[in-house]
C-alpha cells in the first residue's frame, strides 16, 4: 500500500514510527506499506514514487531540507497537486484540525477521491464539517473513507458502532471523549495546578495545536458531531449544542467534589435529536469516575445489547497513529 501523508506532527510521526517498528510483523500479516509522499503547509512536500525512507523522514521531521537527496526525490510546495498526481493508493490526512471550515483538508480529501485514492483521517475537521459530501465523493470514486482516529484515537469507537454493533439500533452514545481535559482533571485531583497539567498534556501530545479547543469543549463537541453524522445521519451543528469546557473548574471545585465522594468529568452525549458537552460531577461509584488520565470511555445504548461500553486511550502519539493504522489494515483487507 502506497501512502501519501499530509500533516507530519505528533500523529503522522506516530504512524510512521509504528510502520518502522512493526514492519516485519505487519508484512507477515499481509500488510506492506511504502510512504511515497509527505506534505505539510509549513515544511513543503517530499515525494518519491519509489518510496521515502521512514527513518530519514522521522529524522527530517523538523526540516525537510535535511532529507537526503536520493534518486527520484522531488521537493515541492503544492500539496493539492501532489495529492492529485502522486502514485499513492491512500491519502492519510493528519494535519491540524479546523472545526469551523474543515479546510484545506476537505479539498485534499476531494482531490484524493477524484484521483482514485482512499482517504484515512485523524483530522476531525473534514468529517465534522463535510461528512455527507465526503461519503458521497468516496462512493462516487469507489474508494474508502475512514476516520477511526478522529474519535478516541485508536480505541475502536467508530468500528464498534458501525461494524461490531451493526444490526443493533443505537439510541445514544455518551462518555468522555477528550483526553486532554480528562488528563487535566485527573492531575488536578492529585494537587497539580490547571496550568501545569495543561502544559503536561501538550508535552505528551494529547492537546490540539491550539489547546483552547480542548479545554473549552469544542474538540469533544466535534467528536459529538462526527458520531451524530455517522451513527444517526443527524444534521446537528455546534450551534444546536450546549457546549461547556473545563476552564471554569477551579482547584477548590475539584477538592469540594472529592470531599463529597465525587469527581468532575467532561461528559459528551449524542442522540438522534441532539448532543451536548458538559462538565458534570459524578459519584465515585459511576464507572466514568474510574476513567483517568488521557483515557476515554464511550457507552452505546442499544436495543438488542443494552449498554456496551468501550474504555481506552483517547489521545496520544502512538495511540492515534494506531487509529490510522487500523483503518489502513481494514482497507488492505478489503473490509
Ligand atoms: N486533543 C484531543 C484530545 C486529541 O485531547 O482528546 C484526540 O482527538
Amino acid at each position: 500500500m502506497k501512502i501519501a501523508l499530509v500533516g507530519f506532527g505528533v500523529v503522522g510521526q506516530g504512524l510512521l514510527e509504528i510502520l518502522r517498528d512493526k514492519a516485519a510483523a505487519l508484512k507477515a500479516s499481509g500488510f506492506e506499506a511504502t510512504v511515497v509522499a509527505v506534505a505539510t503547509r509549513s515544511k513543503g512536500t517530499l515525494y518519491n514514487p519509489q518510496g521515502l525512507d521512514i527513518g530519514q523522514l522521522l529524522a527530517a521531521a523538523g526540516d525537510f531540507q535535511q532529507y537526503p537527496d536520493t534518486a527520484g526525490l522531488e521537493h515541492g510546495t503544492d500539496i493539492l497537486s501532489l495529492i492529485k498526481t502522486c502514485n499513492a493508493d491512500v491519502l492519510v490526512e493528519c494535519s491540524n484540525t479546523d472545526l469551523q471550515t474543515g479546510q484545506p483538508a476537505i479539498d485534499y480529501c476531494y482531490a484524493a477521491f477524484d484521483s482514485g485514492k482512499h482517504v484515512v483521517l485523524a483530522n476531525k475537521g473534514p468529517v465534522a464539517v463535510a461528512y455527507r459530501e465526503l461519503v458521497a465523493r468516496a462512493a462516487q470514486a469507489g474508494k474508502q473513507l475512514r476516520f477511526e482516529a478522529t474519535v478516541m484515537a485508536g480505541t475502536p469507537s467508530i468500528r464498534l458502532a458501525m461494524q461490531a454493533l451493526q444490526g443493533c439500533t443505537i439510541r445514544e452514545a455518551r462518555g468522555i471523549l477528550n483526553g486532554t481535559t480528562n488528563y487535566i482533571l485527573t492531575q488536578m485531583e492529585g494537587g497539580m495546578s490547571y496550568a501545569e497539567a495543561l502544559a503536561q498534556a501538550q508535552q505528551l501530545g494529547y492537546a490540539e495545536a491550539d489547546p483552547a479547543g480542548d479545554v473549552e469543549g469544542w474538540d469533544a463537541a466535534g467528536k459529538v458531531i462526527i458520531l451524530a453524522r455517522a451513527l444517526f445521519n443527524s444534521s446537528i451543528t455546534f450551534k444546536d449544542m450546549d457546549v461547556k469546557g473545563i476552564t471554569a473548574i477551579t482547584a477548590d471545585d475539584v477538592r469540594e467534589a472529592a470531599a463529597a465522594g465525587e469527581k468532575w468529568k467532561l461528559v459528551a452525549r449524542v442522540t438522534p435529536d441532539g448532543g451536548s458537552v458538559q462538565p458534570l460531577r459524578v459519584k465515585l461509584s459511576n464507572p466514568l469516575a474510574a476513567v483517568s488520565g488521557a483515557t476515554n470511555a464511550i457507552t452505546y445504548s442499544t436495543d438488542l445489547m443494552g449498554d456496551v461500553t468501550l474504555v481506552g486511550a483517547g489521545a496520544g502519539r502512538l495511540q492515534t497513529g494506531f487509529g490510522l493504522l487500523s483503518d489502513l489494515l481494514d482497507i488492505n483487507r478489503g473490509v
